[in-house]
């Protein structure tokens, strides 16, 4: 969020981090364990609600887990807009972040208690602490460069390695232990043994503890709260490198500044947060389905999105060009969410194919399905540099598509992501069989580089856009988006699915409408790339020199 000083001191020590403060490798490795968490459970989180009771899930369906989904993860981003207010008027990003990564460890703890009741109460406190950590320590790194240190990119760049790090052990670490047949093996009190191919040699063997390996799940999310753990521990121990940055709220100076909206975004996010989950944990309980409250969310944050705009617009901004940066944002807006809400599906549609139509055997190794999470984040390591590179290309040739084009190609990537998986649905699947793995990767190989495209991109012109006065609002609109385009996500299963049987069109038909939705945004955000790039030509606040940047 805004709020970040004009100067910051730095505590005069030479050492550096790949030449950056050595703040930034507290930051990395804070965001790092944080990720690890985040999508370690995301990796198995629903599978584990279909999963039968009688195998340790929850034995909800489909739907019901696209629901979960759905709100978990647009609440996880509702909340970065109090979290954000909160460390900015408050409390400062560095004391939010301790307090957000405590509770989103408590909130793993609680996930890892095989009782009823835990799995809401330890989401919920995800919801809270994620919002408190996520858009924090993003903002304490900006705040580690001076104003005009030209390392400030890059330093985003590093970090959303960071980011991505995390994310690709992840999978593979909790994965391996809510869902691998080894791990439940050894639970159930089998013998293990680290075998070294080469020597032929049995290097250790250990029996299990013989406990009921229905808990592998929660083991699971166990890991995900030891690598939280090690976040906080990696921050308190990296305190001492951040100088000033995020150490205290910024009080706003009377004198310059206009009274600021973020209040009253807090209370609306709050509230949202709230009226959410104990309308589902009331509701629930007297039979008002799941689904009609998930339905009724959605209306809400369709509700809060234009309310938003209009407010923004009518009454916040200035002048002529604030009302035309504003229009721009909406345009954005409705790109992010579009993206996220076919991207997204990577933890729902994509994650349930995985586990019941893909094969997951490797050299005749068995592997459990949440392994291919760790695809995405795989080729971002990979593919990010190169996407740089060749923005800046393009650039120096004058021949850099503006952001809202940027968006446009990367919709156009989206929906090629799922035309990609039509030969396996329309094929093999269709026959009630199971396709090769190399169709996931050729899907998180599209749809990383529509990310690349999209994500990074906006989050930076959406801040370009932003009168200063409003760097914290309007950051919180992109997570708003965000938000959005996780619901659309989790439903979109259930939902699409529903309308391609109304449509009658066939096995493929799900996709097909997916498809299509990426086409149409991809053609809107084309016919309005000219419109908005007119539009702010005077402002010059449209293109993206530094396309690299992400604060993820
Ligand atoms: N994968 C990145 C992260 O988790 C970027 C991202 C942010 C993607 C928010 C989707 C939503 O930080």
């Amino acid at each position: 969020m805004s709020g970040a000083p004009a100067t910051t001191t730095h505590p005069a020590s030479g050492k550096t981090f790949f030449g950056h403060p050595l703040g930034l490798k507290t930051l990395f490795f804070t965001e790092m364990w944080e990720r690890f968490s985040y999508y370690g459970m995301r990796a198995f989180l629903v599978v584990f609600i279909v999963t039968p009771v009688a195998q340790g899930g929850l034995g909800e369906s489909r739907a019901t887990a696209g629901i979960f989904y759905a709100l978990y993860g647009s609440l996880i981003y509702l909340m970065s807009l109090p979290g954000g207010w909160v460390a900015d008027r408050l409390i400062g990003q560095r004391k939010a972040v301790l307090i957000g990564g405590i509770v989103i460890m408590c909130g793993h703890i609680t996930l890892a208690i095989p009782k009823e009741g835990a799995f809401l109460a330890g989401l919920g406190l995800l919801v809270l602490g994620t919002g408190l950590l996520k858009p924090n320590v993003s903002t304490i790194v900006g705040q580690l460069y001076d104003k005009n240190d030209i390392r400030r990119d890059a330093g985003y760049t590093i970090y959303y390695m960071g980011i991505n790090i995390g994310a690709f052990f992840a999978p593979i670490v909790c994965g391996f232990l809510a869902q691998s047949e080894i791990f439940r093996h050894f639970l159930a009190g089998g013998v293990v043994t680290a075998y070294v191919p080469l020597l032929g040699l049995d290097l250790l063997s250990v029996s299990g503890p013989g406990i009921n390996p229905n808990h592998a799940w929660h083991f699971g999310f166990g890991a995900a709260a030891v690598g939280m753990g090690f976040g906080v521990v990696q921050f308190v121990l990296g305190w001492k490198h951040l100088g000033d940055a995020g150490a205290h709220p910024t009080r706003p100076d009377p004198a310059t500044s206009t009274p600021t909206p973020a209040p009253v975004y807090a209370i609306v996010g709050a509230s949202v947060a709230i009226i959410g989950l104990v309308t589902y944990l009331l509701f629930d309980k007297y039979g008002i389905d799941k689904a009609s409250i998930a339905d009724s969310f959605g209306v809400g944050l369709l509700v809060i999105s234009i309310a938003l705009f209009t407010i923004l617009h009518k009454y916040i901004a200035r002048d002529a060009d604030e009302r035309r940066r504003v229009r721009a944002m909406m345009v954005l807006f409705l790109g992010c969410l579009s993206f996220f809400g076919l991207f997204e599906q990577a933890g729902s549609t994509l994650s349930l194919f995985a586990e019941e139509k893909v094969h997951r055997t490797v050299l005749g190794i068995d592997f459990p399905s949440s392994y291919y999470q760790f695809i995405n984040a795989a080729f971002v390591v990979m593919l990010a540099p190169l996407f740089g590179w060749l923005w800046i290309r393009l650039a120096r040739q004058h021949r850099e598509p503006t952001s809202v084009t940027k968006f446009s190609i990367g919709m156009v990537i989206a929906a090629a992501s799922f035309m990609v998986m039509l030969p396996a649905v329309l094929g093999p699947v269709a026959d009630g069989g199971k396709v090769s793995g190399l169709y996931l990767f050729a899907f998180y190989l599209v749809s990383t580089m529509a990310e690349l495209c999209l994500s990074p991109v906006g989050l930076s012109t959406m801040n370009k856009l932003a009168p200063a006065r409003l760097a914290s609002f309007v950051m919180g609109i992109w997570f708003l988006a965000t938000a959005v385009g996780y619901y659309i996500a989790g439903r979109a299963e259930e939902k699409v699915g529903k309308l391609a049987v109304a449509l009658d069109l066939g096995t493929g038909g799900l996709y097909y409408l997916l498809i299509l939705f990426g086409l149409v945004m991809a053609l809107v955000m084309f016919l309005l790339a000219g419109p908005v790039k007119r539009m702010l030509a005077e402002g010059d606040a449209d293109n993206t020199p530094t396309p690299s940047q992400s604060a993820g």
